[in-house]
């Protein structure tokens, strides 16, 4: 199975904290934010990992995370997002490197306590398809927002005035090789972007979606300076993100 992180985007939501880099490349605790959603996928067991990353300060990715040897990977790949687009539009771009096979997606803001060993071994059993994580928040109405009906999803609404539930779907989605046909055929949403949580729908209206609800804490470290600074103080209390752990 491949992985991606996406890493690309303007990071207004951070301004001017982002003003001369990325936002993935900012402190959370000890470490730059991309190195979390890094040791999440190479902890499920994922070795091929291509980042997508765009702005002025592409560079920096590379000159931070070099060919990997630190996460204890033999290589990584890197792509290049010119503008903005949403984050199914960054993830058209590792069709090539995907190639077919399955793909765990995380984005590069989301933090998580627990693992993805267990979940992601679960969708390589799983055939064809697609898998959502989620997580009970007090706010639902800043993220995707699932409809369920027992093990059902019914469908998923992205920022909803009235959430159908308390879950937020995270950061971290799990494809068949399927999903850059779905991006294809995707139109722009009301705020500009291809949006991710189109792609879920078009698995949904298929029938091959399935969802897990996430162990441990869950941080979307990029959204505020709030997210941020809770995503900080997640990592500090909980030790896990000193470095040589
Ligand atoms: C994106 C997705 C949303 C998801 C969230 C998780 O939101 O569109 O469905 O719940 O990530 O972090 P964005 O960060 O683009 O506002």
């Amino acid at each position: 199975m491949k992985g991606v992180i996406l890493a690309g985007g303007l990071g207004t939501r951070l301004y001017p904290l982002t003003k001369v880099t990325n936002k993935h490349l900012l402190p959370v605790g000890p470490k730059p934010m991309i190195y979390y959603p890094l040791e999440t996928l190479v902890n499920a067991g994922i070795e091929d990992i291509m980042i997508v990353t765009g702005g002025n300060n592409a560079g920096d990715f590379l000159r931070l995370l070099g060919n990997g040897k630190e996460f204890g990977l033999k290589d990584i790949s890197y792509t290049y997002q010119e503008g903005e687009g949403g984050i199914a539009a960054a993830l058209s771009l590792a069709e090539h490197f995907v190639d077919g096979e399955k793909v765990a997606v995380m984005l590069g803001d989301n933090i998580i306590e627990g693992s993805m060993r267990e979940a992601v071994h679960r969708f390589e059993e799983q055939g064809k398809g697609a898998k959502i994580m989620l997580k009970k928040v007090p706010d639902p109405r800043r993220f995707g927002v699932p409809e369920l009906d027992g093990e059902k999803v019914v469908r998923i609404l992205e920022k909803p005035e009235n959430p159908p539930s308390d879950f937020a779907v995270i950061g971290i989605y799990m494809y068949d090789g399927q999903v850059f046909d779905f991006v294809r055929t995707l139109e722009p949403s009301a705020r500009g972007e291809l949006e991710i949580t189109d792609v879920n729908n078009a698995y949904i209206e298929q029938g091959s979606m399935t969802y897990e609800i996430l162990d441990g804490w869950w941080a979307d470290a990029g959204t505020s300076f709030e997210s941020l600074l809770r995503a900080s103080n997640l990592v500090m209390k909980d030790g896990a993100g000193r470095p040589g752990d």
